[in-house]
């Protein structure tokens, strides 16, 4: 497993996502598909991009019935990601439904990890609208436990929580973090920040990076800046 920085390409259309990775004509970033991408262009997006070079973490979150999750995730192994996700609150039998849908027949599979409680979530709501009364570090961590015990890879985290799941889960469980800004940059909308530098001393695995890289006047120096800070 290496450290790398992942680009979000939260962008609407393939048109729009291949003038951006053209200008990548060094090393091919791994890249994170979201939901908007994925819905707006389908499989083909993720086919063509790996096509390209680039290594591919696909955002989709799924969480449903252990038995559709595992025939999804059987779909989705056959376009070859590296990574993908689930919600962790789809419970570990669903999580370990998913690892056997993701499995191929050679036994290899694409990384799974797992969103914990959602950064937009707070204290207040989880507590009034899904009536989990314990304290929301308490809950991330125990949904990182559970994901770990279904045999999941890791979990998604801020970054500022990615010391405490290894401290629980152990150094192997993969921890990915967004959240992260240049010292001079804009925070923009994210709440809890940290510096690319900051999260590997704190030991993020992966960083998810979006608008720092694909907002910026020079993307492709913005990423490189981005690789040193979170590598070396
Ligand atoms: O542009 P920015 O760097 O904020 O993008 C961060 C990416 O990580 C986005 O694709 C966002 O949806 C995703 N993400 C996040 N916070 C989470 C989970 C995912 O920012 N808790």
């Amino acid at each position: 497993m290496g450290k790398d920085v992942i680009i979000a390409c939260d962008f609407d259309s393939a048109e729009k996502t291949f003038a951006f990775l053209d200008k990548f004509t060094g090393k091919k970033p791994f890249v994170k598909i979201g939901m908007e991408l994925y819905y707006a262009e389908g499989p083909s997006i993720v086919k063509e991009i790996k096509k390209r070079g680039h290594k591919i973490f696909l955002d989709l979150k799924l969480h449903d019935i252990p038995n559709t999750v595992k025939k999804s995730m059987a779909v989705l192994s056959r376009l070859d990601v590296d990574m993908t996700n689930l919600h962790a609150a789809g419970t570990k039998r669903m999580m370990q439904a998913a690892i056997e849908g993701l499995t191929r027949p050679d036994g290899t599979r694409p990384m799974l990890i797992a969103v914990t409680q959602l950064t937009s979530t707070d204290q207040e709501s989880m507590e009034n609208d899904l009536l989990i009364k314990a304290p929301i570090d308490e809950v991330v961590m125990h949904y990182a436990s559970c994901a770990s015990e279904a045999g999941l890879d890791g979990v998604v985290c801020s970054p500022l929580e990615a010391g405490k799941v290894h401290d629980r889960c152990g150094k192997n469980f993969v921890t990915v973090t967004p959240g992260v800004r240049f010292a001079d940059g804009d925070i923009g909308d994210q709440k809890r920040v940290m510096t690319p530098a900051e999260a590997n001393k704190i030991g993020s695995d992966y960083i998810v990076v979006g608008r720092p890289i694909t907002a910026a006047d020079d993307p492709v120096a913005a990423y490189e800046r981005c690789c040193k800070e979170f590598i070396g």
